[in-house]
């Protein structure tokens, strides 16, 4: 089943009232205007991109922070979301198909399934879009390096926090090359997140 931009809105909004960090909702929203804006301006699908960026942290609403990308995925196959939705549950953490590129490490009960999906699973648009964006957003648009930065702030650094830094940046070159220009310029309000 597709899951639209408001459904997706309703599925996080639904848990406002349900948790005491309502943080990551408003971090979720921020995400998927972003993924919105970058997706416009490379002709994807918009509506698909926000609904993703809205539903990435879902697991959050049910799950401790080192078990929310699995949460999240079983959450919405359970509500029977096609896994290009279900999947970003899973992708939007890890860079470079690889399970140690992490600004946070989590040590889920279900590493060795999810290091199975990230190892050998063909990273979308959709999937690095919201990658991406997830990097750029705390609750309003932060530059990749503020935000890794409050990451580490709040769950402290590891042995492969230098290669996640290498992989984040990368990862927004790429997005730059498409567009043709610094993806920044779309994001003015960064400029007063310094
Ligand atoms: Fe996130």
């Amino acid at each position: 089943m597709k899951l639209t931009e408001e459904g997706a809105l309703k599925l996080l909004e639904n848990f406002r009232n349900k948790v005491e960090d309502t943080n990551w909702i408003d971090h979720s929203i921020c995400v998927g205007k972003t993924a919105g804006k970058i997706a416009a301006k490379l002709g994807i699908d918009v509506e698909k991109v926000i609904a993703c960026g809205y539903i990435h942290d879902i697991g959050k609403g049910t799950a401790e922070f080192e078990n929310h990308p699995m949460q999240g995925y079983k959450y919405l196959k359970e509500l029977g979301y096609d896994d290009e939705y279900a999947n970003i549950c899973l992708t939007h953490s890890y860079l470079n198909n690889d399970i140690n590129c992490v600004a946070a490490e989590m040590h889920s009960k279900d590493i060795r399934i999810l290091e199975e999906f990230i190892t050998n699973h063909k990273y979308t648009i959709y999937d690095k879009l919201i990658t991406l964006c997830d990097l750029m957003s705390m609750q309003v648009n932060v530059t990749i390096e503020k935000r890794l930065i409050d990451i580490y702030d709040r769950r402290g650094v590891h042995k492969n926090t230098v290669y996640n830094i290498r992989e984040s940046q990368k990862l927004k070159k790429e997005f730059d090359e498409m567009l043709g220009y610094n993806l920044y310029r779309l994001f003015p309000e960064i400029t007063e997140n310094l």
